[in-house]
């Protein structure tokens, strides 16, 4: 952690916090009680939120049951339908004119829900579903852009109780494969395509390759026409959307399920070769992703227009996009674009017309938006904006200001500036947390640029030395929580031991995180990025070993070592270093193909940026990759200490090389 050290060396003389203004403060969802309720009597505190944010079925009878531990049981005794709580119960109580998404396509097209459109959307879907054989407990395999239809899909699976395992788009198909294969899902749904930079994309193909090969568990593949791109047809397995959900009733009863009934599955990098599908049941992760938007976002529904630009794909696209938004009956944008089509004011363009108040993206993209140069903002009246939020890496303190000063602090085209600035909420979890962990509350926090300030209400967390013994104010270690927590994951799909060993055995009684992290004098968190060998790359989460294996798998290489670089844009950066076979030929036609191999592998997200062809890896005497020092070599540095190395000359060369 000698980089991360000195990272927050810097970090620590950072003398700059901004209080809440006081007319924030007096209208904040959230005051300081919330602490000290929470302080108090944790699972009491729980409890209160669970019956605030959600409507029961069935009340629980008991909190917490950690007797099975490392699983956890919450609201046990509960029954609850999460689409139920997302939908129907706002339209009973008079909301159902109330817009759900404004949907913007990629080409400029529009729909808006209300939730009333939205609910009985959901209903269609769950009846089809139904038809077509799906029942409570089987998976569903979702592999869509970021359209409307993505969200009513994971609805309408928890309406009926089966547990969607959303692929993101951008992965491939035999990335795509092999979740369906490790889930058995019985149900794909998937659309033709979608667009990227304003050209057709296809997402159809990729589906049709996966499902190929025999020995698969999908009965039916239903499919949204978006792009209205010819696509092959697989009379056996392919249904339109439009043939079997618009046509399917609008009545449709939610069942009530458990609270600790499987709610989804969704696939995360770990440090093997094999993706983990993260479980999350229904009633705690529903309860902490609902109080957590509501807190963090400073949620008023009744007048927020609030926009998190994650994908569908990922864990923040799920929680918050499809869940915790609609649970608290808000009002969101949603967008199948990207930020730079058809310009690179699209973002703010959508901002000032639908006049969006909570705005909640990552560090990759305010980085990217700080180099096309504050001039597009500033062009656009960004006044609505109240509430900035940040997710998925750390984000280093100028990203952190200039999101306060150039869009935070944005009073209008005029140039004229806020007297207080929206604050900004940095929040820290993971797919596996379910929902925010360390997070300010808007109302209460004085915010530092860069920190990601301290738990959420109800939740323990902690920074431990190697012994596991916590460390003080100003020092730094290993994050870890302490005490269950309601959105916490349940395992992974289909390998209990694995659970255990990657989050319950490095310190005991514990959850490690994976992640470093540092005390500042006034006990303030700020994280240092992962600790293991996983990357962040724009704030997605690859493995170094999954993509070596990836590399390893092509015939022409023996053997590969992978590290995470630092880039200025995308946090961090995959570089590979490839030993290749006898028979290989160096130049640049091999880097060309291994970096498309990895893309047609695992997907295009995971492509090495740089490919570099060495004839040794650095190796300890025992024959461990030091990839440290690669790390070192990748990033331009002195190379570190290469005395363990077997052979210390393999690294000059890797050095001069990457130079070149
Ligand atoms: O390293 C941490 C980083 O992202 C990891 C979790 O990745 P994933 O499961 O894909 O979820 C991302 C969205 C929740 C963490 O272990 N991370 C996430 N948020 C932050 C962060 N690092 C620093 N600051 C954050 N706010």
């Amino acid at each position: 952690m000698t980089d991360a050290t000195s990272t927050l060396d810097n970090l620590m003389h950072e003398e700059r916090a901004f209080g809440p203004s006081a007319d924030f403060a007096a209208n904040a969802v959230a005051d300081a009680s919330r602490y000290e309720r929470a302080k108090a009597d944790r699972l009491g505190y729980w409890a209160d939120r669970a019956r605030e944010v959600l409507t029961w079925d069935t009340d629980f009878t008991e909190t917490l049951d950690w007797s099975d531990a490392p699983v956890a049981k919450w609201f046990v005794g509960g029954k609850v339908n999460a689409a139920y709580n997302a939908l129907d119960r706002h339209v009973e109580a008079g909301n159902g004119d109330r817009v759900a998404i404004y949907f913007e396509g990629a080409l400029g097209d529009t729909t808006t829900y209300t939730y009333a459109e939205l609910t009985a959307a959901v209903k269609k879907a769950a009846n089809a579903f139904e038809s077509l054989g799906v029942a409570k407990g089987d998976r569903v395999a979702v592999y869509l852009p970021m359209i409307p239809e993505a969200v009513i899909t994971m609805l309408a699976c928890a309406r009926i109780g089966a547990v969607h395992s959303v692929v993101f788009g951008g992965f491939s198909a035999d990335a795509l494969r092999s979740r369906i294969d490790d889930a058995e899902a019985k149900l794909v749904v998937t659309a033709d395509g979608t667009w990227r930079r304003g050209k057709p994309s296809s997402l159809k193909p990729a589906v049709d390759a996966a499902l190929a090969a025999p020995g698969h568990t999908v009965e039916n593949v239903v499919v949204v026409k978006r792009n209205s791109e010819p696509t092959e047809w697989n009379d056996g397995l392919d249904k339109w959307w439009n043939d079997v959900v618009l046509t399917a009733s609008e009545d449709h009863a939610p069942v009530a399920h458990d609270s600790e009934h499987p709610l989804f599955i969704l696939y995360t990098s770990g440090t093997t070769g094999k993706p983990k599908g993260i479980l999350h049941t229904t009633g705690g992760y529903i309860v902490q992703s609902a109080a957590t938007l509501k807190d963090t976002f400073d949620l008023h529904p009744e007048t927020d227009v609030y926009w998190c630009t994650a994908d569908v794909g990922w864990v923040t696209g799920h929680s918050y996009v499809a869940y915790a938004p609609l649970v608290n009956g808000a009002t969101q944008v949603m967008f199948e674009g990207t930020p730079d089509t058809p310009h690179q004011g699209i973002w703010w363009e959508i901002v000032e017309k639908y006049k969006v108040s909570l705005l909640y993206t990552a560090p990759t993209a305010i980085r990217t938006c700080m180099k096309w140069g504050r001039e597009i903002p500033d062009g656009y009246d960004l006044s609505s904006l109240r509430v900035l939020g940040t997710v998925g890496e750390p984000i280093n303190p100028e990203a952190w200001m200039w999101y306060r000063d150039v869009i935070g602090a944005n009073a209008g085209k005029n140039g004229e500036k806020k007297e207080h600035p929206a604050p900004i909420v940095d929040t820290w979890w993971q797919t596996e947390t379910g929902s925010h962990m360390i997070a300010p509350l808007p109302g209460v926090t004085h915010t530092k640029p860069g920190s990601a300030q301290v738990a959420v209400p109800g939740i323990s967390i902690d920074i431990v030395d190697e012994m596991g013994e916590s460390v003080g104010d100003g020092e730094g270690g290993y994050l870890v929580i302490r005490d269950p927590w309601p959105s916490m994951l349940r395992g992974i799909w289909g390998d209990p031991e694995r659970f255990k060993e990657t989050y319950w055995s490095r310190f005991d009684g514990m959850y490690f995180a994976g992640d470093g992290a540092k005390y500042d004098e006034d006990g303030d968190l700020w994280l240092l990025g992962r600790v293991d060998d996983v990357m962040n790359v724009s704030g997605h989460r690859l493995s170094t070993t999954e993509i070596e294996s990836s590399l390893v798998a092509h015939d022409k290489v023996a053997e590969a070592a992978v590290v995470g670089a630092k880039d200025a844009t995308t946090g961090e950066a995959v570089v590979a270093f490839v030993i290749l076979r006898g028979s290989a030929e160096e130049g640049e036609d091999i880097v060309t193909e291994l970096r498309n191999h990895v893309g047609k592998q695992i997907g295009p997200i995971a492509k090495p940026r740089h490919v570099l062809v060495v004839p040794e890896l650095p190796k300890t005497r025992s024959g461990k990759i030091m990839r440290r020092l690669l790390k070192d070599a990748a990033e331009g540095r002195e190379v570190g200490d290469a005395s363990t190395l077997a052979d210390p000359s393999v690294m000059t060369k890797i050095a001069e090389d990457m130079r070149k």
